[in-house]
């Protein structure tokens, strides 16, 4: 399987590419119906979406912040 990069989205969702095998189960291991037709699937991380744990657009409105970055690679033990 190829490598699968989650990435944050400066104040909105964590994205990542559909490629074969992925899957997003809950947490009682069932598993989520994938978007068909697009690239991307974008995870909510705001805690606002009404169609979590998938993205719906509305951190742009609820006033989320998120501007961390991953710290330097050195830094990380
Ligand atoms: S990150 Fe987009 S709705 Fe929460």
């Amino acid at each position: 399987m190829a490598d699968v990069i989650i990435r944050t989205r400066k104040s909105g969702p964590l994205v990542f590419e559909l490629a074969a095998g992925v899957k997003l189960v809950d947490h009682e291991g069932n598993p989520y119906p994938l978007p068909t037709g697009k690239p991307l699937v974008a995870l909510c991380r705001c805690g606002q979406s009404k169609n979590k744990p998938f993205c719906d657009g509305t951190h742009k409105e609820c006033g989320f912040i998120a501007e961390e970055t991953a710290p330097p690679r050195d830094s990380a033990g």
